[in-house]
């Protein structure tokens, strides 16, 4: 089912909580939708599955209005952060519960409840109460009760976050199986950008009550749309330079160190651009090779590898090019002189049109 979301509007008392949300995500694709806690996530859900009346603003279900009706009509399944799970009622009771309400017969009952328990990873374990599961168990019952009966839409709000981390990545590998297999349009809640690339087919960020950007996940992550989501999405080094067109799809950037070449598909007339990139797109040169000049300010080990600070005349600069013999070398060496070497086919241009 294609599900588009038009202009969403929700105030609390004076607080605009959603200021105009809009976004579609195709059939049976999933939306990781990224953003930082407080800027309106679960209050989009909750709009969306129809447990909070928008101000204005329309959904629709493969173009039709859905706005209006109950949450029970629209046919969509809910995890949350915390499984709720009925703390009386066992796992098979549990995963049956959406389709008793529905007013299935017992056969499909006990056929649906064997094939989403085999899908969630808990056949053996259906007499158990919540209690007697692990935390990881019980948001595998809360899945399977999710998608139980045969909805149109799966919402899921962060549904790894209290998890531990071996936890998360066997939970996560488990609804990216499920997805495959069933085909469900879903939105997929995360404040945690590796998540939100692991899971979405398609990623929305969001920052205070409205979409920055949406781009499918391999967009989003090496060319993101907006200034605002790179820096999200790790960009945080940013340097100004000029660009001066060779022709009209190169152009060359114009460094302190020495000149790069690269494609260009933005304006006509470049000019002053600013150009982001990732830590890990850059490294230092003890050798002067690098594009900009500055004075060692930090490192710090980091395991896969080691996290130093320029100080340039562009202010720091942070590396985590992962050449470890060097970064040996240059431990408790603050101050050294040492220049930037920076991957600029992963660095984002963006025009500041200052001239
Ligand atoms: N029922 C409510 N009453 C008042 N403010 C709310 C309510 N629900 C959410 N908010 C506020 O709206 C903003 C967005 O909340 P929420 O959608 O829960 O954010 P997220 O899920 O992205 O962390 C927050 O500032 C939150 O405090
Ligand atoms: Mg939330």
């Amino acid at each position: 089912m294609k599900l588009e979301v038009q202009d969403l509007r929700k105030k609390f008392g004076g607080f605009e909580a959603l200021r105009g949300v809009s976004f579609s995500i195709p059939s049976g694709k999933t939306l990781a939708l990224l953003g930082p806690s407080g800027c309106g996530k679960t209050t989009t859900l909750r709009v969306i599955a129809g447990l909070l009346k928008p101000d204005s603003g329309r959904i629709l279900f493969d173009g039709e209005d859905v706005t209006e009706l109950p949450p029970r009509q629209r046919n969509i399944g809910m995890v949350f952060q915390s499984p709720a799970l009925f703390p009386n009622f066992t796992v098979r009771e549990n995963i049956a519960f959406p389709l008793e309400a529905r007013g299935k017969k017992p056969e499909e009952i006990s056929r649906r409840v064997k094939e989403v328990t085999e899908m969630v990873e808990l056949s053996g374990l259906e007499e158990r109460r919540p209690h007697e599961l692990s935390r990881g168990q019980q948001q595998r019952v809360a899945i399977g009760r999710a998608i139980a009966s045969e909805v149109k839409l799966l919402l899921l709000d962060e549904p790894l976050t209290a998890l531990d981390a071996g936890l998360r990545a066997e939970i996560s590998s488990t609804i990216r199986m499920i997805q495959r297999k069933l085909g469900i349009t879903t939105i997929y809640v995360t404040h945690d950008q590796l998540e939100a690339f692991a899971m979405g087919d398609f990623i929305a960020t969001m920052f205070d009550g409205t979409i920055d950007a949406y781009a499918d996940a391999q967009t989003m992550y090496a060319k993101p749309p907006t200034e605002k989501t790179a820096r999200f999405l790790g960009f945080v080094n940013r340097l100004e330079t000029s660009a001066e067109h060779l022709d009209p799809e190169t152009i060359r950037l114009v460094f302190p160190g020495g000149e790069f070449k690269m494609k260009w598909h933005g304006s006509k007339t470049a000019g002053k651009v600013a150009v982001l990139f990732r830590p890990e797109d850059a490294s230092i040169s003890l050798e002067g090779e690098g594009l900009l000049d500055g004075e060692l300010s930090s490192s710090m080990f980091a395991g896969r590898n080691t996290v130093t600070r320029v100080k340039t005349s562009q202010g720091m600069i942070e590396c985590a090019g992962n050449d470890s013999s060097q970064y040996q070398a240059i431990s408790g060496m603050a101050g050294r002189k040492v220049t930037v070497k920076i991957d600029l086919n992963k660095a984002l241009l963006i025009e500041t049109g200052k001239t």
